[in-house]
């Protein structure tokens, strides 16, 4: 297998503290990367003066890591300003805070272009090149600009929206038109893939050769839906392990008796904790039954905070939260527990298996893994129900999860009600169905799957 060289803006170089924290997602990539002795080049997280910046390589375990730095306007413009103000919204259907502003373009079209240098000096002719999300949209034509007849595939961890949305991106042709210089262009699901298609149809008038392989200009171009998975089996015996650790004995022991419900997400407005704040109340005001009896479990860990939108969010969620404690607490009982601090990933599954329902209700999602792990982390003896929200991209594959519109509190609060006094033999039967899908569909052959895709010759897949 040639050497494939993944690129993304952030990179989970192994250290002390940050193998811990990395995602499952990470530890997979990191994985298939040590099977073909590849490299993973990225942003390194810092930033520098315009004449220090510098890039560097380490080993480790067979991966060689390349990390390159940022200047503060870089940051602004690149990162806070064209990615996350702009596109991130855009791709989660959120118009209204989407924010243009020209300067902001130039400077994510200059660190593409920066990237595209730095790789420039590493990549071998046979190299296969793995882009990855939304920050690095255009680096396939920054590549070709330099030369690079690579493959070179492209996956979007987030949502892709229908043209009628996109389309609200000016100039985005400049940008989103840029992909059709990969080869391959993956997204989460069939229907991100299919929005996709109809964008090059429909907005770009792009001739096809069948529903997913393109034609632009010399160049073809090809789509396709690999849903990101999860470590199904592995993940279940770390989660058997950890339930016993004495951090979650002694977060059980702190509930004293109650049952468990857990959500853990980035403090991201895509993920709708807002709402799911309020399904919470109205489960609490609907079903007196369960009040004093169940507490609520909220990990957020902050992030992008720099950006308005998000400590404007912050603000909101820390009010509903006190007004449902105020509302509905004891003396000895707190409805709502809201942690800002990051867990570990081991620290969660331990959470995950401990919990009688987790609450996944993001507002839109390209996937969501907490979902899938937590489907992982149970036991199969007695497992906890998945609410999911039908935006998520897991909502695909996990059908048999209690599936939800996270704008209808009623009916999530409704849904809590249900998933916690479901019958064993129910509860058994939904997570047997998950737990199949999962381990169908599971982390390790995704790399492998994206660049034998990638790399099949373009003949057979048009006639496939
Ligand atoms: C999402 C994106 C990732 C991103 C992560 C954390 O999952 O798809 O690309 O790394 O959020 O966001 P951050 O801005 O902290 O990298």
């Amino acid at each position: 297998m040639a050497r494939v060289v993944v690129v993304s803006n952030r990179v989970a170089v192994p250290s002390g503290d940050g193998s811990a924290r990395a995602g499952g997602l990470e530890v997979a990539l990191r994985s298939f990367l040590k099977r073909n002795h590849g490299v993973w080049f990225g942003w390194s997280g810092r930033l520098a003066a315009k004449t220090d910046v510098d890039t560097r390589s380490v080993e480790h375990a067979g991966v060689t890591y390349i990390t390159t730095d940022l200047t503060r306007s870089d940051y602004q413009e690149y990162y806070n300003g064209f990615a996350n103000r702009m596109l991130w919204p855009i791709l989660h259907y959120r118009l209204d805070l989407a924010e243009f502003l020209r300067r902001d373009l130039t400077g994510y079209l200059r660190v593409n272009d920066h990237f595209a240098e730095q790789l420039h000096n590493v990549l071998k002719p046979d190299d296969v090149i793995w882009v990855h999300d939304y920050h690095l949209l255009p680096l396939a034509k920054a590549l070709r600009d330099r030369g690079h007849q690579n493959r070179i595939g492209f996956f979007l961890h987030v949502p892709f929206p229908p043209p009628e949305i996109l389309t609200a991106l000016p100039k985005h042709e400049r940008v989103i038109l840029s992909l059709c210089h990969y080869d391959m262009v993956g997204f989460q699901t069939e229907g991100d893939a299919g929005n996709f298609a109809s964008y090059l149809s429909e907005e770009c008038r792009m001739p096809s050769r069948n529903p997913r392989t393109f034609i632009a200009g010399q160049r073809t171009v090809r789509l396709g839906a690999f849903p990101v998975g999860v470590e199904t089996a592995e993940f279940n015996r770390l989660a058997r392990r950890t339930a016993r650790s004495p951090f979650v004995q002694e977060v059980l022991a702190s509930l004293s008796e109650r049952a468990m419900i857990i959500g853990v997400d980035r403090l991201d407005y895509s993920k709708g904790l807002g709402l799911r704040m309020e399904a919470f109340e109205r489960f609490l005001a609907d079903h007196p039954q369960w009040r004093g009896a169940v507490t609520y479990l909220q990990i957020t860990p902050r992030s992008r905070s720099e950006i308005k939108e998000y400590a404007a969010m912050e603000r909101a969620i820390s009010e509903t939260v006190g007004h449902v404690n105020g509302r509905f607490g004891e003396a000895s009982w707190t409805p709502i527990r809201y942690v800002n601090r990051a867990h570990s990933r081991s620290a969660l599954a331990g959470l995950y298996r401990s919990s009688r329902a987790a609450l996944v209700t993001p507002l839109r999602d390209g996937m969501n893994l907490v979902a899938k792990e937590f489907v992982a982390a149970q036991d199969a003896e007695d497992p906890g129900v998945l609410i999911l929200s039908r935006f998520a991209g897991a909502a695909v594959e996990c059908q048999a999860a209690l599936l939800v519109n996270p704008y209808d509190p009623e009916a999530v609060g409704n849904a809590i009600a249900q998933a916690l006094s479901m019958p064993l033999e129910k509860r058994c039967g939904r997570h047997g169905e998950l737990v199949k899908v999962l381990t169908e569909n599971d982390i390790k052959f995704w790399g492998e799957r994206f660049i034998e895709a990638l790399t099949r010759p373009v003949g057979e897949l048009a006639a496939a």
